[in-house]
């Protein structure tokens, strides 16, 4: 494998909720320490922590000035660090404290969109202002009755409006999220240089790449009516448009080329035959993408609503990506989605003291053999690694999330009953991987001394770094030994994908490099099951690893067992 980012794990840090750092007297009060919100000295105090585990990237989440309408998503300068987060000189030492420990840093690129108070957009909403076209402002409709209507009839991605009646313009302006995010105009040849600078800046500071926010919807080909009947109605306009891959290949080729690094794209409702186009190797747009495909198996309407977990349409759905792309990231969590043990393990709720469940730390264990032994680059978001479930809220009083209020917003019109919005909530909601990261379990877990931005989950208790750091059989020290285990094993890393069996519960596959053929059996149940028998020879030879420390299968597996085979 010759590029360094295929060889390495990523560890994802969403930084308001990763540490607080307390106040050191030196710095002013507005630098955020001691705030309850993460900051940069925090993160720089837990690098040792990320290296023990075994990654060797940083993705980071915005940590730009930003009003946080969308938290951070939202960005007012992209050269500047938010004093909530620290001060630039303090970025510039994590990336000096990163690289003293081979730790290199990606920023996200979020460049669909920028703040409402960003000083382009300010000045674009003079109509004879140079930036007017940094955005996309239309004079709205005129309906029969004189009244004023949008432009067209799109509906975002946070439910809700995407024109907004500007007074001091005179026109709408589109935003396909928070009304506090102005979609840029790409049309705009200035646009994209500005663009480009940032990257440079960024690069020229120490970034060894980005991950790049809804990446294949930045270019609006049209502002045409949107089919009806459609989730997100206009989506046809501006979701992955030939001009958008044009944009991939010019800022490759004017400015990524020129360095050492890399990019991985969040992509939206994105297929395989997209994918082909983005991160095949002949068009050099991207090098990675994030799918979401195979975490909206067991859900409808995007991850909304909860629908039956099959592990056989899991295995279907990863076996055409595996094997669909050459090379790809590889993900079960992020700072979007529910946390996994909630999702397809066994967590799906604690007792009242927040107590886990029977089988939580098993299946934490058997989803991290999931994601290690995919071909790709792992990505880990921050919290996984102790097995983070999601968040017990007790009401949407406790729910910051722009979108989960958007979707209760939308759910309410349609007079859908107040305790199913609730559950959907419940599981869908950003705000289960947000919660603070459990370091140890004095208060606040160890996150913060003073009250945390977003609640603590009851379970710091049971479920934090400090107690797993010095008990071997913890999930952390899994985490630890499967990283290892996979950075010394070819055949986890780059080997071929070979789906060999799956029904409701459980799921087989090997894989193949050369002369090395490694099984992987994971049980999605809290039930013991039969090994079916065309499958027996598939685990004659050695076991590497496995969730329940068994070391041999007996004919059977056992609840959330999760186990790695060499066979030759
Ligand atoms: C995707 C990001 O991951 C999400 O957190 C954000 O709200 C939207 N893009 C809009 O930037």
């Amino acid at each position: 494998m010759n590029a360094w980012w295929k060889d390495r794990i990523v560890y994802q840090i969403y930084p308001r909720s990763f540490q607080d750092t307390a106040p050191d007297g030196k710095s002013a009060p507005d630098r955020g320490r001691g705030d309850g919100i993460g900051d940069i000295p925090g993160i720089i105090s837990r690098l040792d922590e990320i290296k023990e585990l075994g990654a060797g990237i940083i993705w980071l989440s915005p940590v730009y000035r930003s009003p946080d309408a969308d938290n951070g998503y939202d960005i007012s300068d992209y050269c500047s660090i938010d004093p909530k987060f620290g001060s630039m000189a303090d970025m510039e030492k994590l990336f000096a404290e990163a690289a003293k420990r081979d730790i290199r840093i990606i920023m996200d690129l979020v460049i669909n969109h920028t703040s409402d108070e960003h000083e382009w957009f300010q000045k674009s909403r003079n109509p004879a202002s140079p930036y007017r076209d940094y955005y996309i402002w239309r004079p709205g409709k005129a309906a029969p009755n004189g009244k004023k209507l949008p432009p067209n009839n799109w509906t975002g991605f946070f439910m809700g409006e995407v024109w907004e009646y500007d007074e001091k313009s005179g026109e709408y302006y589109l935003h396909l999220f928070d009304k506090k995010q102005p979609d840029l105009n790409y049309k705009n040849p200035k646009v994209i240089g500005e663009i480009k600078k940032i990257l440079r800046f960024w690069l020229d500071k120490g970034a060894a790449g980005f991950r790049c926010d809804v990446i294949n919807i930045i270019y609006k080909t049209s502002l045409e009516d949107g089919k009806k009947g459609t989730a997100v109605r206009g989506i046809e306009h501006y979701q992955s448009q030939e001009e958008n891959h044009a944009i991939l290949r010019e800022l490759r080729r004017d400015v990524l080329d020129h360095y050492d690094c890399f990019t991985v794209g969040e992509t939206v409702m994105v297929d395989l035959d997209e994918a082909k186009l983005l991160c095949g190797e002949d068009r050099k747009e991207l090098d990675m993408l994030f799918y979401f495909e195979h975490l909206e198996i067991d859900r409808r309407i995007a991850r909304f609503i909860p629908k039956k977990f099959r592990a056989s349409k899991l295995l279907e759905v990863l076996t055409k990506w595996q094997q669909g792309l050459r090379w790809n990231a590889v993900y079960i969590e992020n700072h979007d989605q529910a946390r996994i043990v909630s999702h397809f393990g066994a967590a799906k709720k604690c007792a009242s003291d927040g107590q886990p469940p029977k089988y939580w730390e098993r299946s934490a264990k058997m989803l991290a053999i999931l994601e290690l032994t995919l071909r790709g680059t792992p990505f880990i978001f921050q919290g996984q690694e102790i097995g983070m479930t999601n968040f017990d809220f007790k009401s949407l009083d406790e729910v910051n999330d722009v979108e989960s209020h958007g979707l209760n917003a939308l759910m309410k019109r349609m007079h859908i009953p107040g305790f199913l919005r609730w559950n959907w909530i419940k599981v869908s909601s950003r705000d289960n991987a947000r919660t603070p990261m459990q370091w140890d379990d004095s208060e606040n877990a160890g996150f913060s001394k003073a009250k945390p931005w977003l609640g603590v989950n009851r379970n710091y208790r049971y479920i934090n770094y400090a107690s797993q750091k010095g008990e071997p059989s913890s999930v952390l020290n899994f985490y630890k030994t499967l990283i290892a285990l996979r950075q010394k094993t070819e055949c986890l890393k780059q080997g071929e994908f070979l789906p060999l069996y799956a029904d409701n519960r459980l799921m087989f596959y090997q894989r193949r490099f050369g002369d090395e053929l490694c099984t992987v059996a994971l049980n999605f149940s809290s039930r013991t099951l039969k090994l079916p028998k065309k499958t027996a020879g598939f685990f004659n030879g050695t076991p590497l690893i496995s969730s329940t420390g068994r070391t041999a299968l007996e004919g059977k597996i056992l609840p959330w067992e999760g186990v790695v085979v060499q066979v030759r």
